[in-house]
């Protein structure tokens, strides 16, 4: 079957003068050709079998495409690899015409910025991961760092397709090579929507965030048979690796999301915050929000009993623009509270301490969680805001032999690794080595604020007076012995644990006024934006703590 339709160049004859006659000559189509081409692209595009796409469906999940279409701009897709099939010879598995094997991988437009992508199919082969579905796996990332573009993997898959053998894992490998070269120059996000079992798991916890969604995704390195096999423990695929023991046991989950539409509305919004790549710097945007607007929140931090707990989430909420903060790790070490927001519109990363959790004390989570959040935004040029109220390291046996020394040195190097702009305010309490490791002058803070009511020093007055006046407490009568000891730690409070004391030495920049905490950490930025620290190592890799 062929067509006849109008050529309008007229076989490529010299353009006609304006209200001159044209002729326009007839061609011919080869339609069998363009028919071909459609019902492939159609075939390849339809994914796995009607059946497996039910089944698919019947869980409650979204197919491949469907994901990408929730996140990139219409008509902003353009695939890669579309007709790749395996050549795997064995179990029939060439002779199947496995179009696309197991995953979509291309680019699109999200807000407006081309983004990459690779989608596995479960509905083909369980998205298992053979070699051609590494190999455009591979391909996209290696187009998104040369491109300098982030990478969004949405995995949904049995893992190493077991009939390809060694070459599957091998696969893998030059997926986690790519994950740890590129790491630091272009953002990578992973989001399980699906099984990501054995050693598949290795590759989003390369990555700088995973998202989970609630009864949908699963994370183990071994499964619960396994498990059953070797240890004898009886254990359900949720509470192994589901999103809630990712997200607050494990540390491996930074965002969890109630459904798949939920989960790639917060990816937007985390997107929205990072820039291309380490060359660029995230985009600023426009806010209402007047940069003077007064915090009185703060002035009342200044009166409450310096004891009471409170989330440090209302003291954030207040200081950013529109009220607004993207909070990363939620539900992992509540004791330190990392996310993104912006200060007078430009994209600021905030790091603090939360006493409504183990009094906001150091520990060994909290440390590795804000030493690896540290190094991303100082990977990605995100400037940091400290907000310290940390009474110390959390104490205990646990924590020692756990290691909290090696634990706790990843955030001093952290912090004193990063060159960004860094602007601490301390709120409250800030303490011993954590006042130390808060970006601390000593760390490389640019400027240190502190508000009046913050209490600076070695230790608690407490504990202090528990040390230095220890005879004069012993040999004081029972009856008295709590009137002088809030006595001598009032004294020792006033001497040591304010924040002149330590304006004094220049450890902290000012002591501000509460209210105008919004203002002058906003100007503190804008003048620190051009900060640049000649001959330091700006960018790292961003190494899984
Ligand atoms: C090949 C696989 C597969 C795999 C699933 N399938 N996993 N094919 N290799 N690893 C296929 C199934 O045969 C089936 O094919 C289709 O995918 C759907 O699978 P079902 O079992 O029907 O689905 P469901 O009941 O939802 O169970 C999903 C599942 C289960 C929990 C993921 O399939 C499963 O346990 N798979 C094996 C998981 C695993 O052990 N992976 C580790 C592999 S080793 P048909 O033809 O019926 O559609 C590994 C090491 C990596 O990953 C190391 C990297 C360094």
């Amino acid at each position: 079957m062929s067509d006849l339709i109008e050529d309008p160049i007229a076989g490529g004859s010299a353009p006609q003068a304006q209200g001159q006659k044209t002729h326009p000559k007839k061609i011919r189509v080869e339609s069998e050709s363009l028919k071909k081409l459609r019902e492939i692209t159609a075939q390849a595009a339809a994914g796995g079998p009607p059946e497996k796409i039910a089944a698919q469906k019947a869980k409650g999940k979204l197919t491949a495409r469907e994901r990408l279409s929730y996140l990139v701009d219409e008509n902003s897709f353009q695939e890669v690899g579309l007709l790749v099939e395996s050549h795997c010879t064995d179990f029939g598995i060439k002779d199947r015409h496995i179009m696309g094997d197991g995953v979509v991988t291309g680019f699109g437009r999200v807000n407006g910025r081309p983004i990459a992508f690779f989608s596995q199919d479960f509905t083909q082969l369980g998205g298992s991961l053979g070699l051609a579905q590494a190999k455009k796996i591979a391909a996209i990332m290696d187009l998104a760092y040369e491109a300098r573009m982030p990478v969004i993997g949405i995995l949904d898959s049995g893992g190493a397709r077991i009939q390809e053998g060694v070459d599957s894992l091998d696969g893998y490998g030059e997926i986690f090579y790519r994950n740890s070269k590129y790491s630091g120059v272009i953002p990578q996000i992973s989001v399980i929507v699906g099984p990501c079992a054995g050693g598949a798991v290795y590759s989003p916890a390369l990555t700088d965030f995973v998202f989970m969604v609630k009864g949908v995704s699963n994370m183990f390195v071994t499964g619960p048979e396994v498990v059953k096999a070797a240890t004898g423990e009886e254990v359900d695929f949720e509470t192994l690796g589901g999103s809630h023991t990712h997200a607050s046991k494990s540390g491996v989950c930074h965002f969890v999301a109630n459904s798949e539409p939920d989960c790639f509305r917060q990816l937007k919004e985390l997107i929205s915050f990072l820039p291309q790549s380490r060359y660029e710097a995230p985009l600023p945007s426009t806010t209402e929000d007047p940069f003077d607007r007064k915090v009185p929140l703060l002035e009342k931090l200044c009166e409450v009993d310096p004891r009471k707990a409170y989330r440090v989430h209302h003291i954030i909420w207040w200081l950013s623009d529109e009220h607004k903060f993207l909070e990363v790790h939620h539900d992992f070490a509540k004791n330190i509270v990392v996310g993104f927001i912006r200060l007078g519109a430009q994209v600021v990363g905030v790091v603090a301490n939360n006493p409504a959790h183990l009094a906001g004390a150091l520990d060994i989570n909290a440390s590795d969680k804000a030493a690896r959040f540290i190094r991303f935004l100082n990977n990605f040029n995100i400037p940091i805001l400290t907000l310290v109220d940390v009474p110390g390291y959390w104490p205990g046996v646990a924590q020692e032999h756990g290691g909290i020394i090696r634990h706790g040195a990843k955030l001093l190097y952290a912090y004193s690794e990063a060159t960004v702009p860094k602007v601490t305010l301390v709120l409250r309490k800030a303490y011993g080595g954590a006042y130390i490791a808060m970006s601390s002058k000593y760390l490389g803070g640019d400027l240190n604020f502190s508000l009046p009511s913050a209490e600076i020093a070695v230790m608690g007055p407490r504990g202090a007076i528990e040390i230095l006046y220890s005879k004069q407490i012993k040999e004081a009568k029972e009856e008295e012995r709590d009137e002088l000891k809030t006595k001598l730690a009032k004294e020792y409070s006033d001497k040591f644990a304010s924040p002149y004391q330590t304006a004094s030495t220049g450890s902290i920049d000012e002591v501000i006024e509460p209210a105008e905490a919004r203002i002058r950490l906003i100007n503190a930025f804008a003048m620190l934006a051009s900060k640049r620290k000649p001959g330091a190592h700006n960018h790292t890799g961003n190494i899984p703590l």
